[in-house]
């Protein structure tokens, strides 16, 4: 695995004869790799010629009250990760190679931004999306790979792809779960033992929801209050959203519409935000 840390050297490595001919696929990420992004990894190996993982922990994407600071990071376990899937290039900018000084473009997805996440993150997908738009620049991927646990990114990056006409497909691959059913996630080794448990009531709380919908009901009303109660089931948990909305626009619907409706949640456990979805429809484009 090449490691590139400069832009220069990333170019250097996807311009070299061997790397000319393929079909690059790419997984962007913010490091301290789980199970999910290797799943994402695996998928690009199958799919492309050439696997280029980003490792790049996006200040624009954080708010001034978040945990950017804090956000964990193990760089060396990282590439032990990504050498035993045969990652052929990494690429580990620092910030001034991704924004440097003075900085002034961003990317705004309007209407996607501000409900769901959005509602307590305010500036996250744009942040998202301009780090996300730059990093398409300057890989040149002809896929790209996103897990539908950040089922909003997803939709966000969706949405700036087809607006911007850029040559990328998109792949949303399936949330991959820890044993007790909760979504891995690179925060999820911040949770104290008794928050962690709380936290399975969100996985819970999305598997009443199936089971709900399974036996036939579609309004949402329903489906959100059998879901709130499950959550309330832990003072641990706060619920910072239960939202269910069409895939396109992330607007509220009063019923289930089959094949495009994503049932999302968000809950605090102490000072860890956790989110996790249940997706009725297809995210990849
Ligand atoms: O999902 C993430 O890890 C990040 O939001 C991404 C897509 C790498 C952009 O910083």
């Amino acid at each position: 695995m090449k490691i590139c840390r400069s832009i220069q050297s990333l170019h250097g490595e996807l311009s070299a004869p061997a790397c000319g001919r393929g079909r690059i696929g790419f997984v962007p990420t913010m490091g301290f790799l789980h199970q999910g992004h290797l799943s994402l990894v695996r998928c690009c190996r199958e799919e492309n010629d050439l696997t280029v993982v980003s490792i790049f922990v996006n200040p624009a994407q954080f708010g001034p009250a978040e945990d950017l600071q804090r956000y964990p990071c193990d760089p060396e376990k990282d590439i032990v990760l990504l050498e035993k899937e045969n990652t052929d290039i990494l690429f580990m900018p620092d910030n001034s190679e991704m924004y440097p000084q003075p900085y002034r473009t961003y990317v705004n997805v309007e209407g996607l931004d501000t409900m769901l996440c959005g509602q307590t993150r305010p500036g996250h997908f744009r942040g998202v999306a301009t780090v996300v738009l730059k990093l398409f620049n300057l890989v040149c991927p002809a896929w790209a790979y996103f897990g539908q646990k950040d089922a909003q990114q997803a939709i966000v990056i969706r949405q700036m792809v087809r607006d911007l006409h850029l040559p990328v497909q998109i792949r949303v691959m399936a949330i991959v779960r820890d044993s007790d059913g909760l979504a891995l996630s690179s925060r999820n080794v911040y949770l104290s033992p008794a928050e962690r448990q709380a936290a399975l009531l969100l996985p819970k709380s999305l598997q009443k929801a199936a089971a709900l919908i399974g036996s036939g009901v579609a309004e949402s009303q329903v489906i959100r209050e059998s879901m709130q109660k499950e959550l309330d089931r832990d003072p641990l948990l706060a619920t910072e959203y239960i939202s269910i909305v069409r895939l396109q626009d992330l607007q509220e619907i009063p019923a289930i519409e089959a094949g495009n409706t994503l049932i999302a949640a968000a809950v605090r456990a102490g000072r860890i935000r956790l989110i996790d979805n249940l997706l009725l429809g297809d995210l990849s484009c």
